[in-house]
């Protein structure tokens, strides 16, 4: 399980990071993988309405949230942390959800649809001085539509009021571990899912495409990982195009090797494209190969073929 914190604060050892921190610590302790974004340390640029998104699916600003998009797109969790400024988020988170932007773009201009959406957790943790009854609407508003345009189910907010100073809310009798209570709520469903990896030799197509379909198909109870014995650099564009005209949204993902994947990560079953793949063991991992042809340096025909075939081994498979 991955999940994705976001930090909106840009003050040191404040609120904000002391709630986040509890939340991400449960997940960690609980074996998920975690990886924070803080905000006020990228350099996230103003969005600027220019509509490339919409026309060509993505940004062309050349900053960290190009980085920022694939954690988007892999993270099965996000939390989305920020103190109250002005009844919203800090400016800088702010810029950090309007460039979701081109997320938004890929499903709603393009009709594309990522492969996690229907499965991805969003969860919103916010702090404010006051102790307005309105406080956080402005923000969970906000939150709200982030979370749509990144692909993820809201599932809802910790918000704390009459927090002012840095450390005030190691004084709050509830909040740390509310949040550690919230995080070991959201995480158990996704910690029990079964863990797969999809292996070829390139990860470039077959093992790329049966990992977005199951993903996508049933990624409420499959945790998947797909890498390559000799990963190429980028992903085959003709695979890439064949997956949008069933209208799966393969952008963001990169091919991994898979002495790459996470030392903590043991799959519950290993599925090989096709025999040629040199997979090293995993113990206790079912196994199985789908001897499927490499259509890599084949025609378009040839990869749509391929790629019919994956989503109906990958139907069985779920079904297992
Ligand atoms: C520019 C600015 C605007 C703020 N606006 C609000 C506000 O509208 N409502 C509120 O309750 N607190 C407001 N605050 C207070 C912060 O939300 C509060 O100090 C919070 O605990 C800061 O969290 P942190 O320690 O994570 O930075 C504001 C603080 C600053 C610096």
């Amino acid at each position: 399980m991955f999940v994705l914190g976001l930090q909106g604060s840009p003050r040191a050892k404040g609120n904000t990071t002391t709630l986040l921190s509890a939340f991400l610590d449960e997940v960690r302790k609980r074996g998920g993988r975690v990886v924070t974004l803080d905000a006020t340390k990228m350099k996230v640029l103003p969005c600027l309405g220019c509509g490339t998104c919409e026309r060509k699916g993505y940004c062309p600003q050349d900053d960290d949230m190009q980085a920022a998009y694939p954690l988007l797109r892999k993270a099965d969790l996000t939390v989305l942390a920020t103190p109250i400024y002005f009844y919203g988020a800090t400016a800088q988170m702010k810029a950090f959800i309007d460039r979701s932007q081109a997320l938004w773009s890929r499903k709603y201009a393009l009709d594309l649809e990522d492969p996690g959406r229907k499965w991805r957790k969003g969860f919103l943790l916010a702090v404010g001085a006051t102790k307005g009854k309105n406080l956080f609407d402005g923000t969970i508003l906000t939150a709200r539509y982030f979370f749509d345009a990144v692909g993820a189910g809201f599932e809802g907010t910790l918000g704390y009021r009459h927090l002012d100073k840095a450390g005030d809310i190691l004084k709050h009798p509830t909040a740390l571990a509310e949040a550690g209570e919230k995080a070991g709520e959201l995480a158990a469903p996704l910690l029990k899912r079964k863990k797969v990896l999809f292996a070829c030799r390139e990860n470039a197509c077959r093992s790329q495409m049966a990992a977005a379909f199951t993903r996508q198909l049933a990624g409420d109870r499959f945790e998947v990982e797909s890498a390559g014995s000799a990963p190429t650099r980028e992903i085959n564009p003709v695979m890439e195009e064949v997956m949008a005209e069933k209208g799966v949204d393969m952008a963001y993902l990169k091919p991994c090797a898979i002495s790459e994947l996470p030392d903590d990560w043991r799959p519950d079953a290993v599925v090989s494209m096709g025999c040629e793949v040199a997979c090293p063991t995993f113990p206790g991992a079912d196994t199985e190969d789908w001897d499927l042809p490499d259509p890599s340096k084949e025609s378009m025909d040839f990869m749509r073929n391929v790629r019919d075939q994956v989503e109906k081994r990958v139907e069985d498979f779920i079904l297992k």
